[in-house]
């Protein structure tokens, strides 16, 4: 279980006039959708049903996802006492729902699905770690420190479990970059534009195009290069190639000039 609680906070310290109006959105979406990691910890328990030890790991995984949106749920709303979470989380799980009564990971085998758990751990730890250098209000800063380190450990735990995989399921490199790169381009699909939409337009009409963009100027906007790096090197270890490699920094040029133009271009139209 996780070594902070929501009481180790000092929620005392929030100030209400170092609050960034746009760290607040989508720290309201990032809410929602770490308070459903419990549906996607029923959906691992039954991929890895004959691993109770998995199991155990996967259950405690989603624990700490579920305390990750409580803590932001809790900011959002010292920030913004409108704020309902319950509302917006029935919203949100009204619209996206996770197939918990699956028996085979939707990645094809489980070793897939490791790889996709480790591309999503590497989001959110660099995620939260660009949210944290960005935050000026210091109780927001707190939550994602706290978040980010335990993002880096899921990573590390599923790395683990996917290593121990590989040896029965022998997926290659190139099958095991193929998954990762379908879950890199999963980051646009619904879920978290609709989860921006949940957590911050109630009573408007869900328009897929218009929250995506929203979402993802606001969400990856705050990624500096040294947070793409890090996320370029843990993806590339969980594929099976060298992290810090001439590969690694290529690719880490490349994403880092395409975000660069891309939030640009998204904040010329107003997203
Ligand atoms: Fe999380
Ligand atoms: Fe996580």
């Amino acid at each position: 279980m996780t070594h902070w609680t929501l009481d180790s906070i000092a929620w005392d310290k929030f100030d209400r006039s170092r609050v960034n109006p746009d760290l607040l959105n989508i720290a309201k979406a990032a809410s929602l959708v770490e308070a459903n990691g419990g549906d996607y910890g029923s959906y691992l328990c039954s991929v890895f049903s004959d691993d109770p030890e998995f199991q155990d790991a996967a259950r405690n995984w989603a624990l700490e996802e579920v305390q990750h949106g409580k803590a932001l749920a809790r900011w959002a709303k010292l920030a913004d006492p409108s704020f309902d979470f319950d509302e917006a989380f029935k919203r949100f799980t009204g619209g996206i729902k996770i197939d918990t009564g699956r028996t085979n990971s939707i990645r094809g085998s489980r070793c897939g699905e490791l790889v996709a758990r480790c591309i999503v751990e590497t989001g959110t730890s660099s995620y939260y770690s660009a949210l944290m250098d960005a935050a000026e209000e210091p109780v927001l800063k707190e939550v994602c420190r706290h978040i980010a380190a335990d993002e880096f450990r899921h990573y590390r735990l599923f790395y683990q479990y996917l290593k121990n995989y590989l040896e029965k399921e022998k997926v290659g490199p190139v099958k095991r970059f193929m998954i990762a790169l379908s879950r890199i381009t999963e980051t646009e699909d619904d879920e978290l534009a609709y989860a921006y939409y949940a957590a911050n337009h109630s009573g408007e009409t869900y328009e897929r195009r218009r929250f995506v963009k929203a979402y993802v100027r606001r969400a990856f906007g705050y990624y500096r290069r040294e947070h793409l790096e890090r996320a370029v090197g843990m993806s590339l270890k969980a594929v099976g190639f060298k992290p810090n490699g001439l590969l690694s920094r290529a690719i880490t040029s490349v994403a880092t000039n395409w975000l660069r133009l891309r939030i640009a271009r998204l904040s010329r139209a107003g997203a």
